[in-house]
């Protein structure tokens, strides 16, 4: 939560080199992709495969990933909706860091709150923030159920379960919106490269 007696007392410290100058080195442009979508809907798997298509192209990246985050920085949170808000307040702030890096972040996280993602959006610069609807459908996602997490939320076993219990709000204007239904991941990676050629971001 940010405090605001420290906000009083504590002055930005400008650094001599840039941003720019750290994305230069590095031969690309610094953004997040960030991937919203349901648990089960594929952000991971697409994130990780176009981690590995950015990585032959030598770009450097970093994937912060929902599950990998809970279990450190994050640790500390649960899935209330103060909690989750937290969560993608947190991940903004890194992946503002990573930007500031030179880095290529994705990230992958449920993020169902539309102002918490517009907060991370507004947070970066214009252009930096690349959101990415992984759109399939509560009904696959639910019968993938890879962790069997569905079923316990329909068993009421866990609370709050985002599509179940708890509102997942569909992004309004994404960059790239994937339609997964009957497409490969392979198929979405392209989507995502094709995306990224097409606005100059390799
Ligand atoms: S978010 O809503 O705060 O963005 P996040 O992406 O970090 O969620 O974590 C989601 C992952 O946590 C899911 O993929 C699932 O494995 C697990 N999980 C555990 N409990 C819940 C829950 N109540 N709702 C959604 N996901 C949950």
């Amino acid at each position: 939560m940010i405090n605001k007696k420290n906000e009083k007392n504590i002055v930005w410290h400008e650094h001599q080199l840039s941003k720019k100058q750290r994305a230069r080195l590095k031969g690309q442009k610094a953004c997040v992709l960030w991937f919203t979508g349901l648990s089960g809907s594929g952000k991971s798997t697409i994130a990780n495969a176009l981690e590995q298509r950015l990585y032959a192209l030598n770009k450097h990246t970093y994937l912060l990933d929902g599950d990998n985050i809970r279990l450190g920085l994050n640790k500390d949170l649960g899935f209330s909706d103060k909690d989750r808000i937290e969560n993608i307040r947190r991940i903004g702030e890194v992946s503002k860091l990573f930007i500031d890096s030179g880095t290529m972040v994705l990230t992958a996280f449920i993020s169902p709150f539309l102002a918490d993602r517009n907060i991370v959006r507004k947070l970066v610069e214009k252009g930096e923030f690349i959101e990415v609807f992984v759109d399939t459908a509560l009904t696959i996602c639910e019968n993938r159920d890879p962790k069997g997490l569905y079923l316990n939320a329909r068993e009421g076993k866990i609370s709050n379960f985002t599509g179940i219990s708890s509102p997942y709000e569909v992004p309004l204007s994404a960059e790239i919106h994937l339609k997964t239904e009957g497409k490969s991941v392979k198929t979405c990676v392209v989507q995502i490269i094709d995306y990224l050629n097409s606005k100059g971001y390799l």
